[in-house]
């Protein structure tokens, strides 16, 4: 079990470069499945749950080889039909992509129901109407989900979602791109990474159009070819390290990232009392008064993006006065506050919603990542807390941080990482 040791109390200083977007990439690598060449991709987040998904494409027979710790090249022209290792499946959300990929590809996928940070029941009902709008035959049994196209291959279709969802939209965009024909698919998500995977897929000879608006159009092509693409900025990570600065204290300027992106983040930290300049390709965060108190409402992209509740419900704990997040995406995804009470906040979840008296300061004690938000969200509170705070199951933080440990090191964190917990050095040798 991984663990981090963090002694707190020490302000943030310095820079921070953002690695590129977990939510987009763990869409991208399935979606080379579909191309007939060679993709080089950059900007690629160096994260558990991308090295998972890299290693179920090389079971399928994917030519794989890490040009450096950030670029990959991918050659799926020959890969196989497999149903994936159920022990990688079950360990990622993002493993449903492979269900999309290997529809559109092979016409056929069979696969485990795929894992993921548990927030109650996550149904993937919306992708499997997208895939049997365009024609195909869709059986989950026994933790299993298997997808068949028709005769002569999936047919564009037309499908409204219920939900907005971002993986159904990605999904769907996924068994699209090579069917027969234009799917259309309204009330779909608008998150910057379903934009990045539809700019993936045309610079590979897709035909999308819409992407970042509610309806998505895709003109079926009869095949993809390799090419070179970046990833985006990851959006949480970047948001991560500014509920930080607003938690801990300091000065510190994120490279690497786009500022519109994090509009609605930017936007609520102001209103708490940060000091925040937006460069180019650059923001920096400046922390010159106590938080102040402020209300939250998670909402699908441009609002406030539910994997940014855990870290900023932190920032409202040392706020000034009481502050209420409210959670409309899921239906639990509040555990993490029996952990932060642990630490001396005053949290009372009622329903969907979060009512956060602030306080002056929390207190380093044992607490658990929940899951890899709520990860992050432990790790903000222990730099901010007094004392030493030991955070169990912190693995779960490293499926979506790049490098949390030397980042945060480099800004003048003391934070180390441990798989056998030594109980000596608590203080002295933390960092
Ligand atoms: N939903 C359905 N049916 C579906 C699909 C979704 O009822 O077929 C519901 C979900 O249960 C949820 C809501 O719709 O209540 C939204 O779910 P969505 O499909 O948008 O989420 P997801 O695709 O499962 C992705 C991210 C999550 C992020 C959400 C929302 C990936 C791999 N995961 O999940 O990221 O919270 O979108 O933005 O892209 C994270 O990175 O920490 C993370 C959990």
């Amino acid at each position: 079990m991984v663990k981090y040791i963090i002694e707190g109390g020490k302000p943030l200083h310095g820079d921070v470069t953002i690695s590129g977007a977990k939510n987009a990439a763990v869409a991208i690598l399935p979606a080379t499945l579909l191309v007939s060449g060679k993709c080089h991709i950059e900007n690629v987040p160096d994260i558990t749950d991308v090295r998972l998904l890299l290693e179920i494409l090389s079971d399928m027979g994917a030519q794989i080889r890490r040009l450096s710790r950030n670029s990959v090249e991918i050659d799926c022209t020959r890969a196989r039909n497999i149903t994936a290792p159920i022990d990688l499946v079950r360990r990622i959300r993002a493993s449903y992509y492979l269900l999309g990929a290997q529809l559109g590809r092979f016409g056929h996928a069979r696969n485990a129901m795929p894992g993921g940070c548990n927030f109650g029941v996550r149904p993937i009902d919306q992708h499997i109407k997208g895939f049997e709008a365009m024609g195909a035959v869709v059986e989950q049994s026994g933790g299993y989900v298997t997808c068949d196209a028709p005769e002569g291959g999936l047919r564009g279709g037309h499908v409204y979602l219920d939900i907005v969802s971002v993986g159904a939209t990605m999904n769907i965009l996924l068994a699209a791109t090579l069917a027969g024909g234009m799917t259309i698919i309204e009330n779909c998500a608008k998150e910057p990474h379903i934009v990045d995977l539809a700019n993936f897929l045309n610079a590979m000879g897709a035909r999308i159009s819409g992407a970042g608006t509610d309806v998505i159009k895709v003109r079926g092509v009869k095949s993809l070819h390799g090419g070179s693409y970046s990833i985006i900025p990851d959006q949480i990570e970047a948001g991560t390290y500014m509920a930080a600065v607003a938690a801990v204290g300091g000065d510190v300027t994120l490279h690497g990232v786009i500022p519109k992106h994090l509009d609605c983040i930017t936007a609520k930290l102001r209103e708490m009392g940060m000091v925040i300049r937006e460069m180019d390709d650059s923001v920096r965060l400046e922390k010159t008064r106590r938080l102040k108190r402020a209300n939250v409402k998670t909402m699908v992209y441009p609002g406030f993006p539910t994997d940014m509740q855990p870290q900023i419900a932190v920032c409202m704990c040392l706020a000034n006065g009481t502050s209420i997040v409210t959670e409309s995406i899921y239906d639990t995804r509040f555990r993490y506050t029996a952990e932060l009470n642990r630490m001396g906040a005053h949290i009372q979840v009622e329903g969907k919603a979060a009512v956060i008296d602030g306080v002056r300061e929390l207190h380093g004690c044992e607490v658990r990542a929940c899951d890899l938000r709520a990860g992050a969200a432990m790790v903000i509170a222990a730099l901010a807390a007094d004392g030493v705070t030991i955070i169990e199951d912190a693995h779960l933080i490293e499926r979506g941080y790049e490098d949390i440990i030397g980042k945060l090191t480099a800004l003048g964190a003391s934070i180390k990482r441990t798989e056998n917990y030594d109980p000596r050095p608590l203080t002295a040798g933390v960092g």
